[in-house]
């Protein structure tokens, strides 16, 4: 695997560091557990977009853009970070922002709202769930170029085969460390929503003939829907690579701690949150992490992940929108 051949923005110094989660093991009781700090990846408030961004940025300055345009949920991190690149390349940058659960857009929340404000974007405007986000964007486009500017079109969470490639990245990264520090993984856990992050660490690993499982848990999606998603990038990933292609077993999307729906809080998921912030003093988010952290302590408690297993977690950040989600966090009912 090549990566050197992809043009590439900098935005984070060194590799992000991979610590052990003793105390968190020891309250499992199960499993050898680490985490791999994605959410100290560099732009505000980092994250798995940052990884992404590195390369869809490089194409979009590449082209002469002057406008990036790119779309998220209400609390949307990869709209946060794609803002957080524009401002750092002098890119004007512009959101939409899809209201997935119906009244949920709040211009005036907390968290990644508030920096949406604070990072300057050019423009942020609401379009209602099941709008047609392609066209949405391909207007602001329009506006852009009739304007007389250059504008780059940014997809839902910057998953394309391009964005995918950050992943493919950081799968090169941790079997490095991996191989430094002596350390052999059994198995892999990420959050899995549009995807990009689960598709390019599986064609990473896949190129890398690693052998080391990655286990998807779902923030949105049913689980075969999400397999599928995950399997046809994680191949045009490859085939952008020029790597061998990853194959239908290599990809597993568990949908048992979606809940109730994307971004709606669950039991497990603040139990998730409060457990490795109070046991480890690491902050996961409501909406990807805390979910996706769910999923592996369900899975160390009923034994899916024996324990025996060193597993790592991909921690894909998400902590700056907690201020926006504090009543569910504090829900007596969810504690
Ligand atoms: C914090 C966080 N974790 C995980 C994800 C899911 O990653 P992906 O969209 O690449 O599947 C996202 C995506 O928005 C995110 O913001």
């Amino acid at each position: 695997m090549d990566l050197s051949r992809f043009a590439r923005r900098r935005y984070t110094a060194g590799f992000t560091p991979i610590e052990p989660l003793p105390r968190l093991s020891d309250a499992l009781g199960g499993a050898e557990l680490w985490i791999k700090r994605d959410d100290l990846l560099g732009l505000a408030g980092g994250g798995n977009k940052t990884r992404k961004l590195e390369f869809l940025i490089a194409d979009a300055l590449a082209k002469g853009a002057d406008t990036l345009i790119t779309v998220g949920a209400p609390q949307s991190n990869h709209c946060r970070l794609t803002l957080a690149a524009a401002a750092r390349e002098g890119l004007a940058c512009r959101l939409v922002i899809e209201e997935r659960v119906a009244g949920s857009y709040a211009p005036d929340a907390l968290g990644n709202n508030l920096l949406f404000d604070l990072m300057g974007a050019a423009n942020v405007r609401m379009v209602k769930a099941g709008a047609d986000l392609a066209a949405e964007m391909a207007a602001d486009a329009a506006a852009v170029t009739a304007a007389g500017g250059n504008p780059y079109i940014i997809v839902g969470g910057g998953s394309s085969p391009l964005g995918a490639l950050g992943y493919a990245a950081c799968a090169q990264e941790i079997m490095g460390q991996a191989f430094e520090a002596g350390l052999v993984f059994d198995r892999i856990v990420v959050a899995s929503g549009s995807a990009g992050t689960h598709s390019g660490l599986v064609a990473g690993l896949v190129a890398l003939n690693a052998g080391i499982p990655v286990t998807g848990i779902n923030v949105r999606r049913p689980r075969a829907e999400q397999e599928a998603n995950v399997l046809k990038l994680a191949q045009a990933t490859a085939d952008l690579l020029n790597t061998p292609q990853p194959q239908a077993s290599d990809i597993v999307c568990l949908d048992e701690w979606v809940g109730p729906g994307y971004s709606l809080p669950t039991r497990a998921m603040v139990e998730a949150v409060r457990l490795l912030a109070a046991r480890e003093g690491v902050l996961l988010d409501p909406v990807y992490s805390g979910k996706a952290m769910a999923g592996l302590i369900g899975l160390v408690r009923d034994g899916r992940i024996a324990a025996h297993e060193r597993v790592l977690f991909l921690h894909t950040g998400g902590s700056p929108s907690l201020p926006a989600f504090a009543a569910d966090l504090r829900n007596a009912d969810l504690n």
